[in-house]
């Protein structure tokens, strides 16, 4: 009997740490889900063991760039320490060049996934159309790039410094603020961004706070649940304008700009709409106000 009760409460206390490990682990794994936008401060957890049983999806738009370049920028992604640990990491390629060489394409950057899209929309419409296509089916993590990445030393030290397991997005540009309201690019006051108020409201059934951040070059990583976040008839909807055709009153929204746009023709290939999903990325998955 006393054997008996010995071994209960020896047992009880082993369940008891089961236990305890069981909340801890599931704290650490859940917190993803309820994190928010807040890609600083958390270089300090360093458990790539975590994302070696994740996977990844890298998605390149491309046009004409150097495939030999960009075979290099994907090796160099792939290698960076929170990539190389992660069990599945697929490239997706998809390239609005129309004389674009599928084949060699896929050989040379060793993906099967090579898929030629019409030329619009820039490469917000590629991201786009990744989304769409995959959302039932998205990686962990997407990591959207474009073919010559801009400022790729620091893009890959944010990688380095803060891509994590619960990473629910993280840019890997610029981030800057502007009034919502009359959102101009901070260094040039005369690139004016009207529809991001718009976008502000669709999103959110809000009007605008004062300030929102926005992002640039056009280059971050997203999580499956940051992504799914928003249902896909809004990924949709924002494709739709910013493939449309030439007589769409979007093509408008470039007119009247400065003279820096005064040779800019606003089309279904360079819409003005392109630039400004580029920066509202964030508002799409979090770092809204501020
Ligand atoms: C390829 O990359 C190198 C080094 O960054 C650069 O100097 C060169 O211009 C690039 N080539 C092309 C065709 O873009």
């Amino acid at each position: 009997m006393a054997m008996q009760l010995l071994l209960s409460a020896y047992t009880r206390r082993i369940l008891y740490g089961i236990t305890i490990v069981f909340v801890f682990v599931s704290l650490v794994w859940w917190q993803p889900y309820v994190s928010t936008g807040t890609w600083l401060g958390s270089s300090t957890a360093t458990s790539s063991s975590v994302l070696s049983s994740s996977s990844l999806d890298i998605v390149v738009s491309m046009y004409k760039e150097d495939i030999h370049n960009l075979s290099v920028v994907l090796r160099d992604v792939q290698s960076l320490p929170p990539i190389k640990s992660i069990s599945r990491v697929r490239t997706f390629i998809y390239v609005k060049d129309v004389e674009a060489n599928i084949p060699m394409l896929q050989d040379a950057l060793a993906t099967s996934n090579v898929i030629q899209l019409p030329n619009a929309g820039r490469e917000s419409g590629t991201f786009l159309t990744h989304i769409i296509s995959n959302y039932d089916n998205l990686a962990q993590h997407t990591l959207f790039v474009q073919a010559e990445p801009h400022e790729f030393e620091n893009a890959k030290n944010r990688i380095i410094d803060y891509f994590i397991p619960s990473t629910g997005v993280l840019p890997l540009g610029i981030l800057e603020v502007c009034d919502c309201t009359s959102c101009k690019d901070p260094w040039n006051p005369d690139r004016t961004f009207n529809r991001i108020e718009e976008l502000y409201s669709i999103l959110n059934s809000k009007f605008c706070p004062s300030k929102i951040t926005l992002s640039y070059l056009g280059q971050m990583i997203a999580s499956k649940e940051r992504i799914r976040s928003r249902p896909r008839k809004i990924y949709e909807y924002l494709n739709e304008i910013l493939e449309a055709d030439q007589d769409h009153h979007i093509h408008k929204d470039s007119e009247g700009l400065a003279q820096e746009f005064e040779f800019f023709t606003d089309g279904p290939g360079n819409p003005y709409f392109g630039h400004t999903v580029e920066r509202a990325w964030m508002l799409l998955w979090g770092l809204f106000g501020c």
